[in-house]
């Protein structure tokens, strides 16, 4: 809700800052306060503290041990927006946080998912824009990340296929960007073999969706993302803990989005193109079974393990294409693994690529916008274990070792010509609320992407 960001300079409460052990420095009543009740200053902590006369006084943002990085520290005024009185409050001067960054933790923390809501929740605490931060830039970024909530919030009787191809067309439209997309059976005559095979059961028909924008003559930068509306499993079905969440394996695509909405809005010098295989993998008839032998788009005949590894099959079709232009830098996510999320947490999402400048600049971002991603190798030697008795690869290995490393090796086999790729294997949800948002739908990686890109295509 971008509304509750003010104008710089309105009149407003203030909201002093403070470290472990600093709440005895806070300012009048409020430091009084802060003693009297035992407050801590702990990382997210917010305290209200009367006024002298028994209104509303002034309040304070703990943000906890002073060894937190500067991005972490100022994304803490999310906290704001959850823990504050309706009103409007501003930072007190003297706060030491980043300016865009504490703007856009508020934004972060307002958001709510209230679609399906229906009563209206509270108007909530408005902070006054603070000094030095770039209102235009705050709220693109925090857009992006809200669309990418959105999106995988919303459940697939409303966002099916169909429904993530309506997202792209409606970000085109805001953007002048252009559309086409390959639907249902046109994807056998266009050589989308395996996206067509994991989609064909659902009653919404699958398609891969292609966004293009940007000048001609600028570097491409292509983006994939994983759009399986809803993972059933297929005929190697889920049980019913495993399927709950499904709802998010399009993930992948909304990253992709809100990315592409950051790249736009900034209105870098590239030509951007944005690849969302759209599927639903469900059960009929007419699935893709255990033991068939697919073709791909390359040429590379897959043996079919398991028809829960769906979104690398939908992948390779999509980064085939996307390899055939050899873009300058090709970026793919996906909610691809379980395997990912055992290794590294739903926070921490690993990426992966052979670019050694790239995964140095991807690292470096990651922490300077405070928006974690962590390195994961490419290890050669395991892609052995994707081998096929009677075609040249399985969707799958079988020892359960390394499951996010090998989906990634088996997508590295469908590109060559890219001059630079990085591959993330995201989580796309927020399992217990934070100061940035409340559970649910998360962006992971799009902020940090976006610094590395407007970092290597800077905008004149
Ligand atoms: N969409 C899932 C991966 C997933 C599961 C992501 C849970 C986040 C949370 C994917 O299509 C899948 O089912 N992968 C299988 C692969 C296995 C069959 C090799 C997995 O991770 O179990
Ligand atoms: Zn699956
Ligand atoms: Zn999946």
């Amino acid at each position: 809700m971008t509304s509750r960001l003010l104008s710089a300079g309105a009149t407003a409460r203030p909201i002093h800052v403070a470290g472990e052990g600093e709440a005895g420095d806070l300012p009048g009543v409020l430091g009084t306060w802060a003693q009297a009740t035992g407050w801590k200053a702990s990382a997210g902590s917010v305290l209200v503290s009367p006024s002298a006369d028994g209104g509303l006084g002034a309040a304070a943002l703990g943000i906890g041990a002073r060894d937190v990085g500067l991005a972490e520290r100022s994304l803490l005024t999310g906290a704001l927006a959850t823990g504050l009185p309706s009103g409007d409050w501003a930072l007190a001067d003297g706060h030491d946080l980043d300016p865009d960054l504490a703007a856009l933790g508020f934004l972060l923390g307002a958001y709510r998912f209230d679609r399906y809501r229906t009563k209206p929740a509270d108007e909530g605490a408005r902070l006054v824009l603070p000094a030095g931060a770039d209102e235009a830039r705050v709220r693109l970024r925090a857009s992006a990340v809200d669309l990418v909530r959105d999106l995988v919030n919303t459940p697939t009787n409303d966002l099916g296929p169909d429904g993530i191809e309506a997202a792209a067309r409606a970000l085109a439209t805001e953007f002048g960007a252009s559309v086409s997309v390959t639907l249902g059976d046109e994807l056998l005559a266009a050589n989308f073999p395996m996206i067509h095979a994991v989609g064909r059961a659902s009653a919404v028909a699958p398609r891969l969706i292609d966004l293009r924008w940007g000048r001609a003559d600028a570097p491409r930068v292509t983006l994939v993302g994983k759009g399986v509306a809803f993972d059933t499993g297929g005929l190697d079905i889920k049980p019913a803990s495993g399927m709950l969440l499904m709802k998010k394996d399009m993930g992948g695509a909304a990253n992709v989005l809100g990315l592409a909405r950051i790249v736009m809005g900034e209105r870098l010098p590239v030509q951007l193109r944005v690849l969302i295989p759209a599927v639903e993998n469900a059960i009929a008839g007419n699935a893709f079974r255990p033991g068939d032998v697919l073709a791909s788009r390359n040429g590379k005949t897959v043996e079919i393990g398991n028809t829960d590894a769906e979104g690398r099959l939908i992948l390779a079709d999509a980064l085939s294409l996307a390899d055939e232009e050899a873009p300058e830098i090709l970026i793919d996510m996906a909610t691809l693994t379980g395997a990912a999320r055992v290794a590294l947490g739903p926070d921490l999402p690993p990426f992966y690529t052979d670019d050694e400048a790239l995964a140095a600049d991807i690292a470096a971002a990651s922490v300077s916008v405070h928006d974690p991603l962590w390195r994961l190798p490419l290890w050669k030697p395991y892609a052995r274990n994707l081998a096929s008795k009677i075609a040249d690869i399985n969707n799958v290995t079988t020892d359960g070792f390394a499951g996010s490393v090998t989906a990634a090796l088996f997508l590295q086999g469908f590109v060559t010509r890219a001059k630079s790729w990085a591959h993330f294997d995201v989580f796309g949800w927020r399992p217990q609320p934070g100061p940035t948002g409340p559970a649910g739908g998360e962006a992971q990686g799009i902020r940090a992407l976006a610094k590395v890109l407007q970092e290597r295509y800077p905008s004149s």
